[in-house]
């Protein structure tokens, strides 16, 4: 009997080290290669998002004052837009103002106070995203770092591509069919 036990021990521990060999070497069931790589969020989009947000503070997209006016849903309460170009490339930048009992004239008394977001689409080369007109979005927070989406993915690149919501899904919906909604002139800052 006490030897049957010690056989039985034995064979549980030579078992335990085969399995534990087994997991060490087994292979990943996901090959990095193999996996897609997702439209946005990405290294390269983050440094490309890091590059324009330094170019929108030197040439003003950060603080010169447009013109501030009441936004219809999703964004801020209170938006003002400007647009110009960044290395030659057309660049529209929100800033998204919220915050409890706010006017348009608490906004430009104190534009810091209720900056909650700003909100970017810089078109980029052909075959960036060639089926939807080529944009690149972003959703920085005022330090210039940026939103997530999902809690986890970096809103930068093609923001959302293929989801139900988001930037792009939103945005393809814009009546003139060029993804961006207001483009009245006399509302915009042009920065050349
Ligand atoms: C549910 C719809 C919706 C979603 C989601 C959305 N937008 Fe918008 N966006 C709008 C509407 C409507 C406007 C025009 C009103 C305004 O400016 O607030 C707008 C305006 C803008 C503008 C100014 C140019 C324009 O089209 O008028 C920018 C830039 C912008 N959005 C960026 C973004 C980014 C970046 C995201 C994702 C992080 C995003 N938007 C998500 C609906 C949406």
């Amino acid at each position: 009997m006490q030897r049957i036990k010690k056989l039985l021990s034995i064979f549980a521990v030579l078992g335990l080290i085969s399995f534990i060999g087994g997991c060490t070497n087994a292979k990943p069931v996901h090959k990095k290669s193999a996996m897609m790589k997702p439209p946005f969020g990405g290294a390269s989009d983050v440094a490309y998002g890091n590059q324009l947000w330094a170019q929108m503070n030197k040439k003003g997209f950060n603080s010169l004052p447009a013109i501030l006016f009441y936004g219809p849903p999703p964004h801020g309460r209170v938006i003002e837009i400007l647009e110009g170009k960044i290395n030659g490339k057309e660049i529209i930048v929100k800033r998204n103002y919220r915050g409890k009992g706010i006017t348009l004239n608490e906004v430009r008394k104190n534009r810091s106070k209720y900056l909650k977001a700003i909100t970017i689409m810089a078109k980029r080369g052909p075959g960036y995203d060639p089926t939807e007109q080529n944009w690149f979005y972003a959703k920085y927070k005022p330090n210039g770092t940026y939103f997530k989406i999902k809690k986890m993915m970096p809103a930068v690149g093609r923001v959302a591509k293929g989801m139900k919501k988001g930037c792009i899904a939103c945005h393809r919906l814009a009546p003139a069919g060029n993804f961006v909604y207001i483009h009245n002139p006399k509302l915009i800052r042009q920065i050349q």
